[in-house]
C-alpha cells in the first residue's frame, strides 16, 4: 500500500490508516464526460436526452433516490418527465402509462423506482418497459444480454461498482472476489459483470443460505457487501488488504439528527481503521455512483434509439 494514496476519513472525527475510496471523485470526472454527451445529443436532435421518472407512494427512502435522480439530472441538462402517483394506482393503470411511454418517440429512458406496492407485479412491470428505454438494466432482455457476455443497459448500482473499481484501479483479473448478496438489482448482475472476459475475476456469490461465510470472505481480494444489515461485515472476516465495496444504506433511527435518522451501511467502516483495506464510505460511497450510472445508461439509450454510438 502506498503511503501517499492514503486518506483521513473527514468524517466522525475518525482518523483512519485505511484508503477511502471516495465516491465523489469519481462521480465528477464521470460528470464531466456526461455533460458533454448531452450537449452532443443537444446539437444533433435538437434537444435534450428525456429520462421518464415514475414513483409510486411516498416511501421516504425512494422519494429521496428519485429527487437525487432528478438533482443530478438537472445538473447535467437532461430533461426529465415525472409521475409521482398515489400508491393505490392499479397495475394495468401503471402498465397503461408505461405503453404510452413506450410509443412517445421523445421519451429516451423509463424508470420505475423499486419497490412497488404489494399490489403490483414487479416482474411484470420491469418486462413490460421496452428494452431499448429499459435504463434500469432490469428486464430479461437486457439481462440476457449481460449473461452473455454481450453490450447492455447494465443495472445502475452493479454499473457504478465497476466505475468505482476502474477508477480507484483496483486490480481485478485473476483476483478472488465475493459479494454478499444475489439480488437481480445488485448481486447478481456484478457476478457478471466480475467474471466477463476482459475483466476476469473469480466470483463467489454467496447469499443466506450460504455456510461458513468467513470462509470465502476471508480469502478474497475484493469484498462487495449487499445485504441490507447495518454494519453486517467487519474486518475480522477480510484480509488485512481487502478493498471493501458498502452496499448498503438503510436509515436507522437516530433522535439526535434533524430528519429524525441516520444512514448505515452493511460495513462495520470503523473497524477497519489501522488496517491496509480499503473501503467505500457511507454516505458518499456507491450510491452516489447509482446516480450517475443512471444518468450514463441514459445516455447510451437515447444514442441508441437514434442509431448514433454513445
Ligand atoms: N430501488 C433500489 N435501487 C433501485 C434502482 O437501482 N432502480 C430502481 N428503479 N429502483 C431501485
Amino acid at each position: 500500500m502506498k503511503k501517499e494514496l492514503r486518506k483521513t476519513f473527514k468524517n466522525a472525527n475518525l482518523s483512519v490508516d485505511m484508503r477511502v475510496l471516495y465516491a465523489k471523485e469519481v462521480q465528477e470526472s464521470t460528470v464531466v464526460e456526461l455533460k458533454k454527451e448531452v450537449r452532443r445529443f443537444g446539437h444533433l436532435f435538437s434537444r435534450p436526452p428525456l429520462l421518464a421518472l415514475i414513483l409510486l407512494g411516498s416511501d421516504g427512502a425512494s422519494v429521496t433516490y428519485v429527487s437525487n435522480k432528478r438533482k443530478l439530472g438537472d445538473e447535467i441538462g437532461i430533461e426529465h418527465r415525472d409521475f409521482f402517483l398515489p400508491e393505490e394506482t392499479s397495475e394495468s393503470e401503471l402498465l397503461s402509462l408505461i405503453d404510452s411511454l413506450n410509443g412517445d418517440d421523445s421519451v429516451d429512458g423509463i424508470l420505475v423506482q423499486l419497490p412497488l406496492p404489494k399490489h403490483i407485479s414487479e416482474e411484470k412491470v420491469i418486462s413490460r418497459i421496452s428494452h431499448e428505454k429499459d435504463v434500469d438494466g432490469f428486464s430479461p432482455y437486457n439481462m440476457g444480454l449481460l449473461a452473455l457476455g454481450e453490450e447492455a443497459l447494465v443495472p445502475c448500482t452493479a454499473k457504478g461498482i465497476m466505475t468505482i473499481l476502474e477508477y480507484y484501479k483496483v486490480p481485478l483479473s485473476g483476483k478472488s472476489v465475493t459479494i454478499i448478496g444475489r439480488s437481480n438489482i445488485v448481486g447478481r448482475p456484478l457476478s457478471l459483470l466480475l467474471s466477463k472476459k476482459g475483466v476476469d475475476a473469480t466470483v463467489t456469490l454467496c447469499h443466506s443460505k450460504t455456510k461458513d461465510l468467513e470462509r470465502y470472505t476471508k480469502d478474497s481480494d475484493v469484498v462487495i457487501v449487499a445485504v441490507g444489515r447495518p454494519k453486517y461485515f467487519d474486518s475480522s472476516m477480510a484480509k488485512n488488504d481487502a478493498v471493501v465495496i458498502d452496499v448498503g444504506i438503510t436509515r436507522v433511527s437516530d433522535s439526535s439528527r434533524k430528519r429524525g435518522y441516520r444512514i448505515e451501511g452493511d460495513v462495520d467502516f470503523s473497524s477497519f481503521e489501522n488496517t491496509d483495506a480499503m473501503v467505500t464510505p457511507v454516505p458518499g460511497g456507491v450510491g452516489v455512483m447509482t446516480v450517475t450510472s443512471l444518468m450514463e445508461n441514459l445516455l447510451k439509450a437515447a444514442f441508441l434509439r437514434k442509431g448514433v454510438e454513445a
